[in-house]
């Protein structure tokens, strides 16, 4: 790669080694930062341009990739030139394509121009407001930019919040907030040695996240401190089995501190019937955390809000811009109306971080969570809200809602196919399942035929590279989910999605 360099004349091309690199000290002069920043936005550009010619999942075994770089780092400076070369050669073919418009795994997920752009400027700022002096406009505009999230989401001014790396930060801050709203002082006390209190317990339905059971483990309460209730025949909580098992508890001397109520699971995005489950939080004075790291974003459609009916009556809740609010990786966006108690759980100030020159109050967001230095990731949002505008957030997200509509439709129409969920948001999980098996499931070598055929398949249809779907198991059945969500994903990625489906399900079973 060479280009000349424009401004400061230090270089003729990023071949070239910038002096500051040879025996100096400091960073990267300007003039060489100004033209590698031009280079790298031109390889980018190209990437995003042509990001549809990858195969989404790269053709490489593990280790390969390991083999082609050098196993010591170099001892002298290389030219930007060779490394942004290398990019292209080494680091853009062997990446999972996210950004492909066939990516319908896990949940798909876009990292938006705007989203980039305000991740670039953010580094370039290298603020960290973990203290308001750390960063007053990473702290305001995170400020500012929690309070837009939160109105668009139609959620009251009783909620206020920050912004976490992920949803499984987000949930631990949660409950770790309900631990001491429980008046377990916990902060302060722990829980070991302590057999009065009786073992705290955490419900959440069979089909919430892992992150829940994860923070149970990382809190110290255990995996054993999570009660998974059953759920009902469209994978929804199910109330008076959480009413069971609350009692259940209760009579063996445990303490119950909150229930998780989530909208979008993650199998088959889900709904947990939150205002029954709200009721029972109220009467048991539970916590009530929603998990809506998914499925929150639809809340901006104010057609789609009947899905989170209740979710005001939360104490806490949950939903991640890095999923389908098109977003770089990371920023999830944690709403409480009950700040103290987060506060409560997570604040320690030492003499070094206590500011000494201001009088009035100010969020120290550290104060919120567990880490103490954080990133600014206000500023990304702010940038795509303000590109996109609402209104084009609220047409994006509406449209990826009809293409699964669409899609749900064409499955159900498919004597073959098997819709296995409703689809309240943008996934449609599905399976192959021929006519004449109809009825025969009894029969346990029926089912794994099923099972294997349908795993052939998925892997069938992402060995094409233009589609990359996954899997889940719902009822002990193999499904396929096909997740719509990103930014770049038409219509005809969907049918191309589709087409496959079938005509690899054809394939099998010639
Ligand atoms: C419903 C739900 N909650 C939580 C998470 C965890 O998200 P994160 O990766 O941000 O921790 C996921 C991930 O897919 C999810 O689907």
């Amino acid at each position: 790669m060479t280009l000349p360099i424009d401004d400061a004349g230090l270089l003729a091309t990023l071949d070239d080694l910038d002096p500051a690199q040879l025996g100096g000290l400091g960073d990267m002069s300007p003039g060489q930062f100004r033209a590698a920043a031009h280079a790298t936005v031109d390889v980018l550009a190209d990437y995003l341009e042509h990001v549809e010619d990858f195969a989404i999942l790269p053709p490489i075994e593990p280790g390969t990739l390991r083999d082609q770089l050098p196993s010591e780092p170099p001892d002298g400076p290389e030219p930007i030139g060779a490394i942004l070369g290398d990019v292209a050669r080494l680091v853009e073919p062997n990446a999972t394509h996210w950004q492909h418009p066939g990516f319908l795994a896990y949940f798909a997920t876009t990292a938006s121009g705007p989203g980039i752009l305000g991740e670039f400027v953010t580094a370039v700022l290298g603020q960290n407001p973990m203290l308001w002096r750390t960063s007053p406009v990473g702290t305001e505009l995170e400020e500012v930019v929690v309070g837009w999230l939160r109105r668009a989401l139609g959620l009251p001014d009783v909620f206020d919040g920050l912004l976490t790396d992920t949803a499984s930060t987000s949930s631990l801050i949660a409950i770790a907030a309900a631990r001491e709203a429980a008046g377990l002082d916990a902060a302060a006390l722990g829980l070991a040695g302590r057999p009065e209190i009786g073992a705290p317990v955490v419900y959440a339905s069979e089909e919430a996240h892992s992150s829940i059971e994860k923070a149970c483990m990382t809190l110290g309460l255990g995996r054993s401190a999570c009660r998974r209730i059953p759920t009902d025949d469209v994978y929804a909580m199910r109330t008076d089995a959480l009413e069971a098992a609350l009692a259940a508890d209760r009579a063996a001397g445990r303490l119950p501190i909150a229930v998780v109520a989530t909208i979008g699971t993650t199998s088959s995005t889900a709904v947990d019937p939150v205002p029954a489950i709200a009721d029972v939080a109220e009467r048991e004075g539970l916590w009530l955390h929603v998990d809506a790291a998914y499925g929150g974003a639809a809340a901006l459609l104010p057609a789609r809000r009947a899905l989170f009916v209740s979710w005001e009556r939360a104490d806490s809740i949950v939903v991640n811009p890095h999923k389908w609010f098109f977003t770089p990786l990371d920023a999830s966006l944690l709403l409480s109306r009950r700040m103290p108690s987060l506060r409560a759980a997570f604040s320690l100030v030492p003499e070094y971080l206590r500011t000494l020159d201001r009088e009035q109050p100010v969020h120290d967001f550290n104060e919120y969570q567990p880490q103490l230095g954080r990133r600014m990731r206000a500023l990304k949002l702010w940038f795509l809200v303000r590109y996109f505008g609402l209104e084009g957030l609220r047409r994006r997200i509406d449209a990826h809602c009809r293409m699964a509509a669409d899609l749900a439709a064409q499955v159900d129409a498919d004597p073959d196919f098997e819709r296995l969920a409703p689809v309240p948001f943008s996934t449609v999980c599905l399976r192959w399942r021929p006519a004449e098996l109809v009825g025969r499931e009894d029969d346990p070598e029926v089912r794994a035929r099923l099972d294997a055929a349908n795993e052939r398949l998925m892997a069938a249809v992402n060995a094409s590279g233009e589609i990359f779907l996954s899997h889940t198991r719902l009822q002990d059945r193999f499904a396929i989910r096909v997740a719509i969500g990103n930014l770049r994903t038409e219509p005809r990625h969907v049918a191309h999605a589709w087409a496959l489906l079938r005509s690899e399900a054809a394939r099998l079973t010639r």
